[in-house]
């Protein structure tokens, strides 16, 4: 088993130190650990933000995990020297198309939701969202009419594989948890999301056991507000996934809690081969404090135990640790407490 981590700028390192110590206590057999540099270091040791060496111990690993990158200091450097192209770079270089973000509400949180308690309180979903397709890769153009009035252009398209590659990913994630998947769509007035759904439709044939069903946009944006307790796994394209996604991390309530994943389609020895990060980025504000709170970089590692080393039970071990210091009232910075970086590690690593 193979680890590659990249901790990147600002308080990335803080926290993959503390991701290392519950990855140390899990003593996993036969596991070695590679460090790469990413982002604003790798530029001042390397002159680019993601050298090709990161980029070789990427490709030779079963996971990636990843902390952090974007420096103020580097925020006069053209663009593709830029901190920020380290993960960018990642993505395309190693194919990963499948981005997953859990949305699970934990006990004694339920306040901090932007929810009523009660409602927040029925939170656990995961968002699949597409992120190599869509609009966001289609032709671009930006025209003059004869009246002198500009008019901008995206083309929206997507081809059959590259949703059926994102819809095996959710069913799969579906039968790993309560075996219920809605796929996100405006079939109603767009080709692109009439060619989502059937696809899904078609792949679904292949998993019988999974519960399907099918809403559009709008009414999914109404209902992750009004009833989100409904949800299992939500797989959606990439604009609507961007915007969603962001919208259930808000539900849940702190950006220091929540993990993320991009898989792609190469398989490992013992699982789906991905780059783990927590959805918040470096945080040059607090860096080199002490005081971030790193339950989501333990929880991104979480993530890299189940979908690419195939150990579930170690996934969900470090879970319930991260929830039950929750519970016991360990909170950080974010959360409105005064427990810093180290001791947010200790009370994680007490419960394991
Ligand atoms: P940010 O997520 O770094 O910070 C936003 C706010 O949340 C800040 O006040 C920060 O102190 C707080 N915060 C974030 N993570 C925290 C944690 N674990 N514990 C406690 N507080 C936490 O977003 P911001 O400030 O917009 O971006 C800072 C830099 O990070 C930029 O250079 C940006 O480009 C980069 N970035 C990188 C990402 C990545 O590596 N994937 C993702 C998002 C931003
Ligand atoms: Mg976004």
């Amino acid at each position: 088993m193979k680890i590659a981590c990249f901790a990147g700028d600002g308080i990335g390192p803080e926290i993959m130190a503390e991701a290392r110590r519950v990855l140390a206590a899990l003593d996993l057999p036969g596991l070695v650990v590679f460090e790469g540099d990413v982002g604003g270091a790798a530029y001042r040791r390397h002159g680019h933000p993601l050298p090709e060496e990161t980029l070789d111990m990427a490709r030779a690993a079963d996971g990636v995990l990843f902390g952090a990158v974007g420096d103020p200091a580097c925020d006069a450097l053209e663009r593709h020297l830029r901190p920020e192209q380290a993960i960018l770079g990642l993505r395309s270089a190693l194919g990963l198309f499948a981005n997953l973000r859990p949305a699970t509400m934990f006990a004694g949180l339920e306040s901090m939701s932007a929810l009523r308690p009660e409602i927040a309180a029925e939170i656990d979903l995961l968002i699949v969202r597409e992120l190599n397709g869509d609009v966001y890769f289609g032709e671009k153009a930006m025209r003059t009419l004869d009246d002198g009035r500009r008019q901008g252009f995206d083309f929206m398209s997507y081809a059959e594989d590259e949703v059926r590659r994102i819809a095996h990913v959710a069913f799969r994630a579906a039968r790993g948890r309560n075996g219920r998947l809605c796929s996100v769509d405006k079939a109603n007035v767009l080709e692109t999301s009439q060619l989502w759904r059937d696809v899904v439709i078609e792949t679904h044939a292949e998993y019988p056991d999974v519960e399907l069903s099918h809403m559009y946009v709008d009414n999914a944006a109404m209902q992750l507000v009004k009833n989100p307790g409904q949800f299992d796994v939500v797989v959606t394209g990439n604009l609507f996934g961007d915007i969603l996604s962001d919208q259930a991390s808000m539900c849940v309530g702190s950006i220091g809690l929540l993990a993320s994943a991009a898989l792609g389609e190469r398989q490992t020895q013992f699982g789906t081969f991905g780059l783990y990060e927590p959805i918040h980025g470096s945080a040059p504000d607090i860096a080199g404090q002490g005081e971030a709170n790193p339950m989501a970089m333990i929880l991104s590692l979480a993530m890299l135990l189940r979908h690419s080393l195939g150990r579930e039970e170690d996934a969900a071990r470090v879970e319930r640790a991260v929830s039950q210091a929750l519970a016991d009232g360990v909170r950080g910075g974010d959360l409105g407490g005064t427990a810093g970086t180290r001791e947010i590690g200790d009370a994680v690593l007490a419960r394991l």
